[in-house]
């Protein structure tokens, strides 16, 4: 049976509680007592102690590497967290018949990818840009087209050290995890060209043309440092932003955008382009983890993700991590409580059921729902189809499909009309 052991360093896992470090002191544990390497047998003292990595095989090495690699690319300070993780991850690690170690996977979830663009005050962007911007020297920094902090928009709100950090260190940190993680010179470089290119797509600059509300792009310096790192034609890609062709029925046409679109499409196009750059780097690590012949025949999964949150503005992404938790715990209280009790009973213990209200399928029903009536993740996929759809009619849907159900409710004052409450297991 599988029997999942929550572990969680404070109630709710908040944020700064802990999970990334001890997810990594399991790993560090089970890539020393689980190696097949054979200097495991010299480890004595352990590695740690002896200021090394002399005890590690390859794998093991290449697994502790993993995690300084998309710790720079996902992770950020935020106000709670000097090293905020600002995505999920499930770490599985393949055994063989033996119990030795033969190899990993990693699976990530919900990066906050709008973070590239946009940070609340005093917390910042992904490490990897200030790591970048401070770290890359002489040829790498022409190559990349790098300017100062100061010039880059997205980063205008976040500037703010990190106290007994040096970004500069971190960056070569980084390149050495990638460099024994097997990336090539050409991979590296093809990374921070993209990052390099997100930065730049916050100083592309659309105006609204004066007689009309036609977007332009009188100066197209940063359109032309996009295009130069990503070896595209600067005509093509400023006429995909101002007038892009889209299908009009069977007809592409040209259609002029307004400056609010033109901005939207950009900064959607460099959030978009910095989560498939974070999934590449995943797949390549993947890549390395999982290369070796030997068949695996179980594992142990070690999940990290972002606990319950409660802000006092709460988004799409607050929607995603809470229902995801809520689940999780689900599983929790089912495997602890409910089939804890019957193996009680299969076991002839005597024991009266005790049904601790723990049942947290109507707010998991409230979310995921596909129909009879929708749920809300539903009622939003609905919405997006509609073209005149926005974030009124949305609630207004949800209050038509849901005022009554126990776990929804609405605002009280009438006034927010944008405004609806889920009551689940953390709160409201
Ligand atoms: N076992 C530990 N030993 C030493 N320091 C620790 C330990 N656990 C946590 N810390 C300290 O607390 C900080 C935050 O821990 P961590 O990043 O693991 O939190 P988290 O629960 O993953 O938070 P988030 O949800 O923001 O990702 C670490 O950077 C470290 O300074
Ligand atoms: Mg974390």
């Amino acid at each position: 049976m599988f029997h999942p052991t929550l572990l969680t360093t404070s109630p709710r896992g908040e944020s700064g509680a802990g999970k990334t470090e001890n997810t990594k002191k399991v790993i560090q544990y089970l890539a020393v007592v689980a190696s097949s390497h054979k200097g495991k047998k010299d480890a004595n003292p352990p590695p740690q102690q002896q200021g090394g990595s002399l005890a590690y095989g390859e794998l093991e090495k290449q697994l502790l590497q993993a995690n300084p690699i998309l710790e720079a690319f996902g992770n950020a300070k935020t106000i709670k967290n000097d090293n905020s993780s600002r995505f999920g991850k499930f770490i599985k690690l393949n055994f063989d018949v033996t119990g030795y170690l033969v190899g990993a996977n990693i699976d990530t979830y919900l990066l906050e990818k709008s973070r590239c663009i946009r940070q609340a005050n005093t917390e910042r962007a992904f490490h990897i840009f200030y790591y970048m911007v401070a770290g890359a020297k002489d040829k790498l920094r022409e190559e990349l087209l790098l300017e100062d902090f100061g010039s880059y928009r997205f980063l205008l709100a976040g500037h703010v050290e990190i106290s007994g950090q040096e970004d500069d260190e971190m960056f070569d940190e980084t390149l050495e995890a990638m460099d024994i993680m097997g990336f090539t010179e050409e991979e590296r470089l093809g990374m921070l060209k993209v990052v390099s290119t997100v930065l730049q797509l916050g100083n592309v600059k659309i105006e609204k043309e004066r007689n009309s509300e036609q977007a332009t792009m009188p100066d197209n310096t940063a359109a032309q440092k996009v295009c130069h790192l990503q070896g595209i034609n600067v005509t093509d890609f400023t006429r995909a932003i101002l007038t892009p062709r889209i299908k009009v029925g069977r007809e592409v046409v040209q259609k002029a955008q307004t400056k609010q679109q033109a901005d939207f499409a950009v900064e959607a196009l460099a959030k978009a382009m910095y989560e498939r750059l974070f999934r590449w780097i995943l797949a390549r690590v993947n890549k390395t983890l999982d290369k070796s012949k030997r068949q695996s025949s179980s594992f142990l999964g070690i999940l990290d993700i972002a606990g319950f949150e409660i802000f006092e503005d709460n988004s799409f992404e607050q929607l995603c991590i809470n229902y995801t938790n809520e689940r999780l715990q689900q599983l929790f209280n089912h495997t602890m409580f409910v089939l804890e009790q019957e193996e009680y009973k299969r076991e002839g213990i005597e024991w009266n059921f005790i049904d601790f209200g723990l049942d947290l399928q109507p707010c998991i029903e409230l979310i995921e729902r596909p129909n009879n009536p929708p749920g809300i993740l539903a009622l939003l996929d609905e919405e997006c189809w509609f073209p005149k759809a926005t974030d009124f009619t949305f609630v207004d849907k949800l209050l038509n499909t849901h005022t009554g159900h126990v776990k929804f409710s609405k605002p009280k004052q009438h006034k927010d009309k944008l405004m609806f409450s889920v009551l689940h297991y953390a709160g409201k």
